[in-house]
């Protein structure tokens, strides 16, 4: 087993005397790719920023390569970060402002112009080397950015939501090339975004945070399947995994919306009067024809988007749900429609506010 990338140890963070990073510990292996995730405000960057050094840790400790890095200068890290805004030097060409990091380290001459060559052929930018910012598309810039930190043969990459000025469709194709540069570079990658799909699609290793806190890291896979609460749960997937309220029957069934389903894969936990949440992914509830194990449910909208269609609905008692189709007719609003929650795909959280997984004690 070869030492840790980056290693967290306990790493906290206050502004003043308000908390906002409370305490993580993280392992992160040579060559991974570990994306941080979360919504607005949770701590991605301030945890990024503290790992490059542009931010103190109020307590805790870094290291790279099994090096304590924790008051050292960023310069000192074998990092390099690539942000959101470029901020390109706008009189100089993309070539100058490729060589620029090496010749302020006074590297020589002949090697500034080998890697910046190298770094503009990894990135497809070798034609534009010699134009200025100003004469480059976004992606292109973003390219540029890229190449600024390859060209500095860093340890650790890290990305704090390097494609987020970039419109839908280049978002997609810069994400493909991030992907790549990963394989092609094997160096150990940290990316944060607050995109999901980036997250999934990234990541060997997605890191999900919330208040400051690691709410769960795992594989995509990992994640997406078997997430430990209700927050993991309705944050990683699009559209967001269906919550809804459940009560356990007596003969181990359970009841959603007067509804009475069979208890297989229940867990013993949820008794008889229990009241717990059980989670569904859209893609997984089928349309039934009417059977013992179909809810009705009200068609409120359609949504057609040619290879999906998003049917959301209401069931008597008012909870929402959405339906995800790969094909079938269009269905009108105001139409009743029989739903089947097939039992391999139903997870079961405890209705508080912490909302954690409940699963069989005997699995
Ligand atoms: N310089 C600062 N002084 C005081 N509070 C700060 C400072 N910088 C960040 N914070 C607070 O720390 C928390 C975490 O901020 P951070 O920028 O890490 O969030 P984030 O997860 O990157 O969010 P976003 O997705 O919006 O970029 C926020 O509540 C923020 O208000
Ligand atoms: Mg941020």
């Amino acid at each position: 087993m070869d030492k840790a990338s980056v290693c967290l140890k306990n790493i906290r963070k206050s502004y003043g005397n308000l908390p906002v990073v409370h305490g993580i510990d993280l392992d992160i292996r040579e060559g991974e790719f570990v994306v941080f995730v979360g919504p607005s405000g949770c701590g991605k960057s301030t945890l990024l920023r503290m790992i490059a050094g542009l931010e103190d840790v109020t307590d805790g400790e870094i290291s790279i390569k099994g090096r304590d890095v924790t008051d050292l200068d960023p310069s000192d890290r074998g990092i390099v970060m690539v942000f959101q805004s470029y901020a390109l030097y706008p009189h100089m060409s993309v070539r100058e402002n490729l060589a620029f990091g090496l010749k302020m380290a006074r590297t020589d001459a002949a090697e500034i112009s080998r890697r910046v060559d190298q770094a503009a052929a990894i990135l497809k930018i070798d034609q534009l080397l010699e134009r200025r910012p100003g004469q480059l598309s976004g992606g292109q810039r973003q390219r540029v950015a890229i190449g600024r930190a390859i060209v500095r043969k860093p340890d650790v990459f890290l990305f704090d939501e390097p494609l987020s000025n970039l419109d839908a469709e280049l978002r997609v194709s810069m994400r493909i090339e991030i992907a790549r540069l990963h394989r092609e570079l094997g160096n150990t990658m940290i990316y944060v975004t607050h995109d999901q799909t980036e997250a999934m699609t990234l990541a060997d290793k997605i890191v999900v945070l919330r208040n400051g806190k690691v709410e769960q890291s795992g594989s995509p896979r990992e994640i997406y399947e078997n997430p430990s609460n209700v927050f993991v749960a309705g944050f990683i997937g699009s559209p967001r995994m269906n919550f809804l309220k459940a009560v356990g029957q007596a003969g181990r069934s359970f009841k959603i919306a007067g509804n009475e389903f069979d208890g297989l894969g229940l867990p013993s936990q949820l008794l008889e009067g229990t009241e717990f949440m059980m989670g569904i992914r859209p893609e997984h509830i089928a349309i039934a024809a009417d059977g013992a194990r179909a809810i009705s449910a009200r068609v409120e909208f359609f949504e057609y988007l040619g290879g999906t269609r998003y049917i959301y609905c209401s069931l008597e008692d008012g909870q929402n749900l959405v339906v995800e189709q790969r094909s079938g007719k269009d269905i009108e609003a105001g139409s009743l429609i029989a739903l089947d929650f097939p039992a391999e795909h139903r997870l079961y959280f405890d209705s508080d506010a912490a909302g954690r997984r409940v699963v069989n004690q005997h699995q």
